[in-house]
């Protein structure tokens, strides 16, 4: 029986974990949001040792708590920025397979003695944990480009994934009926497999919206694994991370403007190469920083769209000074921002916030689309696919359905990039080549401060 002091105590962690959701809704509150949420696991996993005296294997424990925090504490720390949804991948495959490693002892030290429902939760956490696992490694490889990003259909995918789904579900009521090892070893490997199976055909631009769906499995694996270790507060936290996990997965299939069958499965029905960016030799207009210095002095209005490449050149300090020079000469600015701009939800909102630009800069794509028509400059750094019109016109593209921000219809679009590469999707920007468009080749960082420089010099 667990005692009533420790019961209150991981009331008041449940309590925690909920404000701490709530805090890292918005910029403002995130940090402290995301300190009150580690506070309470921290207090959790300290309150166990008091609450369960006489806890077997202690050594063993807290070793593995000292080897696992010497790992993820230094790593966590050096990560980029822009390498954060890779760490979240590792981390969250991690917690599957702790969640189905859980099960599985607790099933080999019961002497298959459990009840029917706790039977059924352990298979519920052995399956999606173990499909959490190995799906959230191959998205790992994959934004690490240890291995292509496109989609990969492995050879007989087709036939193979439905016949180890059925499998899985054969295994799972085998277990439930007549508890046996072999099938809980059988179950395992099957769910591991099913895990590959699920991410590989996911690719490019999907890789992140499969591992927030990832996310969300592992909570619920937390969750049900919970129910076989009688412990309310991991159901409580598990089911929050299941919820939020499931929340932020649809917000960005929506952002991107296709249902979540269509992430998963869509490698299945897609045309071959559709939209992919092949060698293109058309001319394109470029020009040079103080081209653009004055370009954007004599503008009335101008809007910022922030992208991928911003967060790589950490331009974010340099963008800001170079719009106070222009609010400072009465030229407003404002920051478009894209739901999906970045490599993970609210990357650009982030990377501002660490440059102190005022929130009532930025503007959703919904509030600042109307504005682009009557805009005089649009300056494109590091973006490509968000601002990319194929995602209208082309419905081969990978990204067509996605709503984007209507920079075509302003009147001059500056694109600062280094190179005519392609976005994260792979595929060809028409903007690129339109009259109005102007290229500034180069680092945004580098390209930015000798725009700067040539500014104050006017
Ligand atoms: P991208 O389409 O990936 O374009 C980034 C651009 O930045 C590229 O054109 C690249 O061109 C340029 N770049 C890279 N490093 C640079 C540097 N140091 N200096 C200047 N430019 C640099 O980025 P986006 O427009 O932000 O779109 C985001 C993509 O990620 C979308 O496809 C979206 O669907 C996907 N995605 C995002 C999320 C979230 S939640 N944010 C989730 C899933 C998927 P060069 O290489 O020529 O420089």
């Amino acid at each position: 029986m667990t005692p009533v002091w420790s019961q209150l105590v991981n009331l008041a962690v449940a309590v925690a974990f909920i404000m701490a959701l709530k805090g890292l809704s918005g910029p403002k509150t995130a940090r402290n949001g995301n300190l009150l949420g580690a506070g309470g696991a921290a207090l959790a996993t300290v309150v166990v040792f008091f609450a369960n005296p006489g806890m077997k294997n202690l050594p063993l424990i807290i070793g593995a708590i000292v080897v696992g925090t010497l790992i993820a504490f230094p790593v966590a720390r050096k990560v980029k920025m822009t390498a954060m949804p890779q760490m979240v991948a590792l981390f969250n495959g991690a917690g599957g397979a702790a969640a189905a490693l859980v099960s599985v002892i607790e099933f080999l030290s019961s002497g298959h003695e459990e009840s029917k429902v706790t039977l059924a939760a352990t298979v519920f956490t052995v399956v999606v944990g173990s499909v959490s696992c190995t799906g959230s490694l191959v998205t790992f490889l994959k934004l690490q480009e240890l291995m292509t990003t496109r989609p990969v259909i492995l050879p007989g995918a087709k036939l193979f994934t439905p016949l180890v789904a059925v499998a899985i579900v054969v295994a799972a009521v085998a277990l439930v009926v007549s508890p046996a090892t072999w099938v809980l070893v059988a179950l395992l490997l099957l769910s591991l497999v099913m895990g590959v199976l699920l991410v590989m055909p996911v690719g490019g631009a999907d890789v992140p919206i499969v591992i927030s769906l990832l996310n969300a499995f592992t909570g619920l694996s937390v969750a049900a694994s919970g129910y076989v270790l009688d412990n309310v507060l991991l159901v409580v936290g598990g089911t929050l991370v299941g919820a939020a996990g499931t929340i932020l997965t649809r917000e960005m299939a929506k952002a991107m403007g296709r249902p979540l069958t269509n992430t998963l499965f869509g490698a299945f029905t897609a045309t071959a190469g559709g939209g992919a960016a092949g060698p293109d030799d058309r001319p394109v207009r470029s020009s040079s920083p103080d081209d653009v210095a004055v370009m954007l002095a004599y503008a009335r209005k101008v809007i910022v769209v922030p992208g991928y490449g911003l967060a790589v050149a950490q331009a974010q300090h340099t963008i800001r000074e170079l719009a106070d020079l222009l609010t400072a000469r009465g030229i407003p600015v404002v920051y478009a921002i894209h739901p999906v701009a970045g490599r993970m939800p609210g990357h650009m909102n982030v990377l501002l916030a660490e440059a102190n630009v005022p929130y009532e800069q930025l503007k959703e794509m919904d509030e600042v689309n109307p504005e682009f028509p009557s805009t005089d400059v649009v300056l494109v750094v590091g973006a490509n696919d968000v601002v990319n019109p194929a995602a209208r016109t082309d419905p081969a593209a990978p990204i067509y359905g996605m709503p984007i921000l209507d920079v075509d219809a302003a009147e001059q679009v500056v694109f600062l990039k280094r190179s005519m590469r392609p976005g994260f999707a792979g595929i060809q920007n028409e903007l690129l080549f339109d009259p109005k468009t102007t290229l500034l080749f180069g680092d945004a960082k580098d390209s930015l401060t000798k725009v700067v420089t040539a500014l104050k010099a006017l």
